[in-house]
């Protein structure tokens, strides 16, 4: 899978061309991966938003992550991309089937997902609980970046008693000005509270800012650290080892 090629990993974005609001369509993914390619990325999960009206699953967004490998072989873009999804958690979430989940590789081992509510909700601990039954490890998607978060950001500290890892995202990291979401950013990294750091790219338009963001990191936090977060971690979802397992 990594083919030789040692690099930062992406482990979020929605580069798959138009099936949800990432790259409209193939030249724009293309774009994108040259772009993250000279940004020193080697691999990137696909991880389409899995919304009821999307219709995205694991067995639909596999065979366009291979068209889109084509694609970028076939444009001399050296990038390798693989399977993921970015579940995101509602009411109706603690009672979906396990076999519903998308994992990152389709391996059932790391799943990633979001939510979008001003409060903390009912069903929160449940859904992360009803991952973790499945046996995945659960991530949560950019809290800085969640309003419920940002009010209540004490939550984050109870996050490791849950078993729930935390991603960062680039493009908060790119703000410039100090907006709460950069400021948790910032913070949580310097704490090292964070599991990943991630694109989240959408498209061409915003691939600049989110490169500062991965600049700006490196500037607050140090090269060393952040490769752990965009590549030693990211392994670990491409080979399934446990988060706190070391390299064989
Ligand atoms: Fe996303």
């Amino acid at each position: 899978m990594l083919d030789g090629m040692v690099g930062r990993i992406d482990v979020h974005s929605h580069l798959l061309p138009g099936i949800d609001d990432g790259c409209e369509d193939i030249d724009e993914s293309i774009t994108c991966a040259r772009r993250m390619v000279e940004a020193g990325y080697t691999h990137s999960f696909c991880t389409p938003h899995i919304w009821s009206n999307l219709c995205n699953n694991s067995e639909t967004i596999a065979p366009r992550v291979q068209n889109l490998q084509k694609a970028l072989d076939d444009a001399g873009v050296p990038m390798i991309v693989m399977p993921g999804g970015e579940m995101t958690i509602n009411r109706a979430f603690p009672g979906q089937q396990a076999c519903d989940f998308v994992t990152y590789n389709n391996a059932g081992k790391y799943a990633i997902f979001d939510f979008w509510t001003h409060e903390m909700p009912p069903f929160f601990a449940a859904s992360v609980r009803h991952i973790q039954s499945a046996g995945i490890q659960p991530i949560l998607a950019h809290p800085e970046r969640i309003y419920a978060i940002q009010t209540e950001p004490r939550v984050v500290d109870e996050f490791p008693t849950l078993g729930l890892l935390i991603q960062c995202n680039l493009e908060c990291l790119g703000d410039e000005t100090r907006t709460p979401r950069l400021a948790l950013a910032e913070r949580w990294l310097l704490e090292d509270r964070y599991f990943l750091i991630g694109s989240d790219l959408h498209g061409a338009d915003t691939l600049d800012k989110r490169l500062r963001g991965l600049q700006h990191a490196i500037d607050l936090v140090g090269e060393e650290q952040v490769w752990k977060l965009t590549h030693t971690n990211p392994l670990k979802l491409i080979e399934g080892r446990p988060p706190g397992a070391q390299a064989p």
